[in-house]
């Protein structure tokens, strides 16, 4: 007479225990996560620092092995591998999530934040949440975005004004956006993986090459380029994604330790930003870069036509208005 009660008990409990040990199974993760920056640069260690949490906070059942400085190849490729489920994590500009999600172009817009406070409002407000869903139906999920300050030109000559551009062959993270930006101000664009460039500016492929100031001496471009032009065009982040097929596949639990582990590393990240950037301006001038303050307003003049060109386009002009919506709040 009892044999349906244990019956039923008996059904129950084998899912159960199935559920149990299986998760136990999965438990056990190390995830790779791959980048192209130096392992000096703030981002890395936000990386680092998140990678230990993640650690503790699972009781040592969940890693995160970080292969830094571009061993994995460039963004176009570890964000691919991670497509192709043979990476876990990556770290990509908005430019070179660009090409996934168009929404991400608008940080190419020039002079489109109206100072940092706006940015990061922009950022870390629910404008920047709507953002990084963007990329979820394309295979990966932001779960991170991090401050990487202004985009300026720096050359073998100095760069006073867009009159000096004229026929320079300046690289940049290859996008629509910012090809034209180049085109804009008379020079010409070239594609150039991030850990080419020393060469290329060695070598005299390119005569420039626009980045931020820790990028501009961690690279050490500052010897081959010596005149940084603070133009400041643009103001492009950094953004943590990881797979979805990886993400999908863990346990709340686990996707709880990561996200607010990625979390904590943006506050980290903007901690030691600002820091960085006099740093590396420090350590450029100490290897003989100059610094050249100049007037923006024929830089913006000259990159103007871009915004006409945004609000054509309904897909990004939307997020334009979005972000001019922040500037006085
Ligand atoms: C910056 C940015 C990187 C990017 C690089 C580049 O350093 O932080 O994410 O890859 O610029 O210009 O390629």
């Amino acid at each position: 007479m009892k044999l349906k009660p244990l019956l039923a008990s008996l059904c129950l409990s084998v899912p159960l225990m199935m559920t149990s040990m299986s998760t136990a199974a999965v438990e056990k993760i190390t995830l790779k996560l791959a980048h192209n920056l130096d392992q000096e640069h703030v981002v890395h260690k936000a990386l680092d620092q998140m990678a230990k949490e993640i650690q503790e906070e699972s009781g040592g059942k969940m890693r995160v092995r970080i292969y830094p400085n571009g061993q994995m190849g460039g963004p176009r490729e570890t964000i691919e591998m991670m497509q192709n489920g043979a990476l876990d994590m990556t770290k990509g500009s908005a430019s070179e999530m660009e090409p996934f999600a168009s929404a991400f172009s608008v940080f190419s817009l020039p002079y489109l934040f109206k100072d940092d406070a706006h940015f990061k409002r922009v950022l870390y407000g629910p404008v920047g949440q709507e953002l990084m869903k963007q990329t979820d139906s394309k295979g990966f999920v932001a779960i991170a975005a991090y401050v990487a300050g202004t985009r300026s030109f720096y050359a073998k000559k100095p760069i006073n004004s867009p009159a000096d551009m004229k026929g320079m062959k300046i690289r940049v993270v290859s996008t629509p956006t910012t090809n034209k930006i180049i085109e804009l101000l008379g020079a010409s664009p070239a594609l150039i993986p991030f850990g080419e460039v020393y060469t290329a500016l060695q070598q005299g492929v390119i005569d420039g090459a626009e980045n931020n100031e820790p990028s501009y001496y961690q690279t050490r471009h500052v010897e081959v380029a010596k005149f940084y032009t603070e133009d400041q065009h643009t103001s492009v982040p950094d953004y943590l994604v990881i797979a979805s097929k990886v993400w999908n596949g863990m346990s709340d639990e686990q996707r709880a330790i990561i996200t607010k582990a990625a979390r904590n590393s943006e506050v980290y990240q903007q901690k030691l930003w600002d820091e960085e950037v006099t740093n590396s301006r420090n350590k450029a001038q100490e290897l003989g870069a100059t610094f050249i303050t100049v007037d923006k307003t024929p830089f913006r003049e000259a990159l103007s036509p871009l915004y006409d060109d945004f609000r054509k386009d309904a897909s990004v002009a939307e997020w334009m208005t979005k972000i001019e919506g922040e500037a006085n709040k």
